[in-house]
């Protein structure tokens, strides 16, 4: 699908995000976002900006991302730095280039938008060039929709996702929308679905996200979308065995409730 939502542009931001993906045109709407971040990209290093950088919109924040990264790298997860790691719906990149730069060496960002990738690619040669890092492994950035995943052979320790389940779970069934109901194993559910939840493509995202997962493996969800309790059903109508790791949700939630404090 091109890259298409001109006559997105004279909508507020947050009123043209819910129209495009209410009406099915996510892909585009992401396209055209990072079409635009890699355009602000290049014009800041361009004019010399010491932090181009800045330019780059991280879902729940840049420091969020700091924060999560700690976490993997800490005692509660304990996360090889060697470990196979997948940031699904990576965007720009920036989170796999803060787990680079903890030294985490096994990371693949995937991401449904070129346009994504092109970006996250941009990102990664930028800090590589920062450090003088042009040899050592770097982030392995591929374009492949989670819905229906080429990466079927490959399994992950730990899964991150950052607003990526949120946007999937925002498609309206039945009105042509790319990459629904697909998916290693991803079949319409015949349950009933009065949320819209299953038919959205919730269903299939996590049968592939378990199917990823290596036993015992982690995901690491984010979402302003789902409650707890809906995560759980999700999950269990996908068949895939999920326990919530309550202390850790307990500790994001009030590192983030402190920081919206500290920001108000
Ligand atoms: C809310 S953005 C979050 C981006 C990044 N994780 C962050 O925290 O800034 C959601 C991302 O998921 C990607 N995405 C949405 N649906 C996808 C799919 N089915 N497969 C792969 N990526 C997808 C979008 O292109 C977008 O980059």
């Amino acid at each position: 699908m091109a890259a298409d939502s001109d006559h997105l542009e004279e909508i507020p931001e947050e009123v043209a995000m819910l129209v495009s993906m209410l009406g099915n045109e996510h892909h585009a709407y992401w396209s055209n976002t990072y079409i635009k971040e890699l355009n602000e990209l290049s014009q800041a290093m361009a004019d010399g900006n010491p932090d181009p950088m800045e330019k780059l919109f991280v879902w729940f924040g840049k420091m969020n991302m700091v924060y999560t990264a700690n976490v993997i790298q800490g005692a509660d997860l304990n996360i090889r730095h060697d470990a196979a790691i997948l940031d699904v719906g990576c965007g720009n990149g920036f989170f796999c280039e803060v787990l680079h730069a903890l030294g985490f060496t096994n990371i693949v960002g995937l991401d449904y938008s070129m346009e994504a990738i092109n970006l996250a690619n941009e990102v990664q040669s930028y800090f590589r060039k920062q450090k003088s890092d042009l040899q050592s492994w770097g982030t392995r950035y591929v374009c492949d929709d989670v819905l229906n995943t080429s990466l079927e052979k490959e399994s992950f320790r730990l899964i991150h996702d950052s607003g990526t389940l949120d946007s999937i779970a925002m498609t309206v069934p039945d009105r042509g929308a790319r990459g629904t109901l697909g998916g290693l194993h991803g079949q319409r559910s015949d349950s009933q679905d009065e949320t819209g939840l299953e038919s959205s493509g919730a269903i299939g995202y996590f049968r592939n996200i378990a199917a990823l997962l290596e036993p015992g493996g982690f995901l690491l969800l984010k979402t302003c979308n789902h409650s707890l309790d809906e995560i759980q059903q999700l999950a269990s109508s996908s068949s895939c065995g999920l326990a919530m790791c309550k202390g850790l949700i307990r500790r994001f939630r009030q590192w983030s409730q402190g920081r919206n404090h500290e920001e108000s």
